[in-house]
């Protein structure tokens, strides 16, 4: 059995947005657990760990600027294969192309800005959720 964690994150736009509730809905009607849950307004040197590999991209500091404009929830999600099946429900990263069905394809809205507000982060290796888990519980 590859039951496994994931780290989720639904972003201050999603929380500001009142989209909670029904992200949430997705991750339970899946079938997988919530196992811990919290409200997080992070800190620099956190977002630094956790998105520390694309540490100089053009999108990197508008995307800290973004993700301490307001709380999000941490959540940390348990199931089989959850971490490629987290991924797989909150779609790819630009909403606008995300696919309908998905989280990101559904809700996500592009505000044509320099950074995409795309709802929800999901760890994308066990390597991944290990250390991103780490840092936010
Ligand atoms: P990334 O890890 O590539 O995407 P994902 O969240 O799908 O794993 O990028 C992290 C976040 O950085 C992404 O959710 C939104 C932002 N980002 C941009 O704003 N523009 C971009 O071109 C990329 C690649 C990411
Ligand atoms: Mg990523």
């Amino acid at each position: 059995m590859a039951t496994e964690e994931t780290l989720v994150l639904i972003k201050p736009d999603g929380v500001a947005r009142g989209l909670t509730g029904a992200i949430l809905a997705r991750i339970e009607a899946k079938g997988y657990s919530l196992v811990d849950i919290r409200l997080v307004e992070p800190d620099r040197d956190v977002l630094e760990r956790h998105y520390a590999e694309h540490e100089g991209k053009p999108f990197y500091e508008p995307l800290l600027d973004f993700m301490m404009s307001g709380p999000s929830v941490a959540i940390r999600v348990a199931g089989n294969r959850v971490i490629e099946g987290f991924r797989s429900l909150a779609g790819i990263t630009d909403p606008t192309t995300a696919a309908p069905g998905t989280i990101r394809g559904d809700l996500g809205r592009d505000w044509g800005l320099r950074v995409q507000q795309n709802l929800v982060h999901g760890s994308d290796s066990v390597e991944s959720a290990a250390r991103e888990l780490d840092i936010w519980f």
